[in-house]
């Protein structure tokens, strides 16, 4: 070996050593556990550290990347480079008036949708070393309030019902569950579908069947996210009215024929009473009476019983 081979291994040994050691002085430190709303800002929170004997650090150059599920889709959202920054719209740094002596290199994300829930890269490249990192972002959405339809729609307790309950736009899956009146849970009764609808968010169907002689006045369809946390309800009220209406009108038209026969009787008995109850006054009354009355009752448009007894009083 001689001296220029040795030279050149020396050399090598250095430039490995400073790049070793250059990491240790920069590094890229990133909040773990970044949570995102979808609909609103989320931020991936990224700030350089460097080692205490580096003043006034600078940075050269940033880029932050999305991961896609193979390692060469990365989509690239915000580049710093030369002193420009390009950016994919809907991204910028956190903070508004960012500069190369900023350490704080978060990147913002102004409208969080579900294609922004993932895995993320930071490049960064400073004048005392290089440093990449990841991080990541769990979007949530929060499920809508659910609605209710019922087959039939009228309920008339004459026939099983389905009761259908529905919400949108939650993600990761949460659950829909079913209530009574008195909170007794009806969900193991039932069943659910989640369907991933295309903006990336669920949307949870569930059908409860209702036997005609077991329902209650009040069915509640309750949202639950992911977690078990409630996140939202709709009741549907099955009024007492509905249900005797219907029961009345059945009646009528089933047992009219029991209802009138009964009613008949009643009423002829009632008409005999009275006209007994007639007769005898007519008698009483005719015995005190006196004949010559009879023909001025008659003028004066008076009782028909009243001629009657006139005529039979002549006669
Ligand atoms: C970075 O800047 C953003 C926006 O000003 C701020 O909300 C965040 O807390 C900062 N991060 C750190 C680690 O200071
Ligand atoms: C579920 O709801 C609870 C209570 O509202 C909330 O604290 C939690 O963050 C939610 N979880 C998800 C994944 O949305």
């Amino acid at each position: 070996m001689n001296m220029a081979s040795v030279g050149i291994l020396f050399l090598f040994f250095i430039v490995i050593r400073a790049q070793s050691e250059g990491k240790t002085f920069v590094k890229v430190e990133c909040k773990t556990g970044n949570v995102g709303q979808y609909g609103q800002q989320s931020m991936l929170d990224c700030v350089v550290t460097t080692a205490e004997e580096i003043k006034d650090p600078k940075i050269l150059a940033v880029a932050w990347k999305k991961k896609g599920s193979e390692d060469n889709s990365d989509k690239t959202l915000l580049v710093f480079h030369r002193g420009e920054t390009t950016l994919q719209p809907g991204y910028r740094f956190a903070e508004s008036s960012w500069n190369d002596r900023n350490m704080n290199i978060s990147l913002l994300i102004t409208n969080t949708m579900m294609v922004n829930n993932g895995d993320y890269k930071c490049l960064v490249m400073t004048d005392s070393g290089d440093e990449e990192t990841e991080t990541s972002l769990r979007v949530t959405a929060k499920y809508n309030k659910p609605t209710i339809r019922s087959i039939p729609e009228k309920i008339t307790r004459r026939e099983n019902v389905v009761l259908s309950c529905s919400s949108v736009g939650g993600y990761p899956e949460g659950e829909l569950r079913w209530f009574d009146e008195h909170n007794k849970d009806w969900t193991a009764s039932s069943e659910m579908e989640a369907e991933l609808t295309k903006d990336g968010l669920f949307k949870l169907s569930s059908k409860l069947s209702l036997l005609k002689n077991s329902i209650f006045s009040k069915y509640t369809c309750v949202v639950f996210n992911s977690s078990g946390g409630k996140e939202d309800e709709v009741a549907l009220e099955i009024p007492d009215t509905a249900t005797s209406e219907g029961q009345e009108q059945r009646k009528v038209s089933d047992q009219s024929s029991k209802i009138v026969a009964p009613l008949v009787v009643i009423g002829s008995l009632i008409v005999g009473l009275l006209l007994a109850l007639l007769i005898l006054r007519w008698w009483s009354q005719r015995d005190h009476r006196e004949v010559p009355t009879c023909e001025s009752d008659a003028e004066q448009g008076g009782h028909v019983e009243t001629y009657k007894e006139c005529e039979d009083g002549t006669v």
